[in-house]
């Protein structure tokens, strides 16, 4: 017997409802796959990052222009850096311009030549040969507003991988990777560090043991307290990680020789400074790098932003933790810090005070020879203090008491050269 078959496709397709159905999810699936074509095509954007070298005329070299820290490298690098924002920021590219920051200054001649890092963002699916042709002509536009500085443009700008750019910063002191970025990206305070953040944060073990936090301000030296070789100044038995987890260290290096300041007193803690020299020098990568020391004549302003960093106890009396910690404290001036109610005047002209009037957030044990460390103008990371001594920790009116690092920059260069 004939019995019509149910269900067969051309029954299915006489059917409007099953019609009406295959046509809309047709339409909703290709609008979804043209919509993401669009956003990566076009809207999703990556970072582009170009490298190019401003020869500078009229500015003669001097030994000033060696380190980022003096008033004449931040003045000229500053002004390069602005002059280039302001352009980008009125040109057609002012949506694709991130940042530029100046790498280097270096002589040519007896002129400068600034070497520069730009960062940009333009779609994915952009013609590189036209980037670079729009890049290049926004940038002849610098020319006029330099004023009275004569430059010379490069010749051409030449873009660098994402690795090679963070190369560049971390072969300079101060300069963290996020320096690139348009704002800072990071909540900070009283909380567990990144890998990468402090990079010049370093650990001395003793026997094996986290015994105190050290600074690395060059391939081969570390700075930290006098104080941390009370028990023991054998460079045989100390050894330093680098890393923001001490169970597990990016890297391990044995020490050469330990040289403390000859007049550190440990009664009034006076002189609370040494450095240690690695048995050999270390290659520098994004999460290990040195911080920039200040100039001896450097002002630290009370109630500016520093951040303390180690890995030492959170509470008073309480043990070493195993993952890198970070604090913000406000530097406080050494009047307010010798008041009576405060250090009653035992805090001398080579130590710097930093806390929160309400106390809460300090250094503790476990911390001392560890940074102090604040952000420049140009958003590079000096170092002002190492941790000393206080009061317990984290009292109200009892702030931390740091080495002002400033008080002994010729100290730091007579014994590492640096
Ligand atoms: N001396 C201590 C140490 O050996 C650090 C003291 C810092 N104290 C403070 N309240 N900030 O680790």
């Amino acid at each position: 017997m004939y019995r019509p078959a149910r269900g067969t496709l051309t029954s299915r397709l006489q059917n409007p409802y099953v019609v009406f159905f295959a046509v809309v999810s047709g339409v909703i699936i290709l609008a979804v796959v043209v919509a993401l074509l669009i956003h990566f095509l076009a809207f999703d954007k990556k970072s582009y990052f170009c490298h190019s070298s401003f020869q500078i005329l009229n500015v003669n070299y001097t030994d000033q222009l060696n380190s980022p820290a003096t008033q004449q490298y931040r003045a000229l690098s500053g002004r390069i850096e602005s002059v280039i924002t302001t352009t980008f920021k009125e040109s057609d590219l002012r949506n694709q311009f991130i940042r530029v920051h100046v790498v280097k200054l270096r002589q040519s001649g007896s002129g400068v030549i600034a070497d520069t890092v730009m960062k940009f963002e333009f779609p994915r699916n952009n013609n590189g040969a036209s980037m670079k042709s729009r890049i290049e002509s926004v940038l002849r536009r610098v020319l006029d507003k330099f004023g009275n500085l004569e430059i010379n443009l490069p010749n051409e700008i030449t873009t660098i991988t994402d690795q090679d750019a963070i190369h560049l910063f971390t072969q300079e002191c101060g300069a963290r990777p996020d320096l690139m970025t348009l704002s800072e990206e990071r909540v900070i305070g009283g909380t567990k560090a990144e890998e990468g953040d402090w990079p010049w944060q370093v650990s001395l073990r003793l026997d094996n043991h986290h015994h105190c936090g050290g600074i690395l301000i060059g391939n081969k030296w570390i700075l930290t307290a006098a104080h941390c070789f009370r028990s023991n100044s054998n460079p045989s038995r100390w050894k330093v990680t680098f890393g923001a987890s001490t169970t597990f260290p990016k890297k391990t290096e044995r020490v050469n020789t330990i040289l403390i300041h000859n007049n550190y007193n440990s009664g009034t803690h006076e002189n609370d400074i040494a450095v240690m020299e690695l048995s050999r020098p270390i290659t520098f990568d994004k999460d290990i790098h040195m911080v920039c020391l200040p100039e001896a004549t450097q002002n630290i302003s009370p109630g500016s932003t520093a951040y303390v960093t180690g890995w030492g106890s959170q509470i008073n009396g309480g043990n070493t933790v195993v993952d890198l910690h970070q604090g913000r404290v406000y530097i406080i001036s050494n009047d307010v810090c010798n008041a009576p109610i405060s250090y009653d005047g035992v805090v001398l002209p080579g130590m710097l005070c930093a806390g929160l009037p309400q106390g809460g957030v300090d250094a503790c044990r476990g911390d001392s020879g560890g940074p102090l460390v604040q952000q420049d103008s140009r958003r590079l990371w000096f170092l002002v203090g190492i941790v000393s001594w206080g009061y317990q920790c984290g009292l109200p009116d009892k702030p931390g008491v740091y080495t002002r690092v400033t008080a002994y920059r010729k100290w730091i260069t007579q014994q590492t050269g640096i």
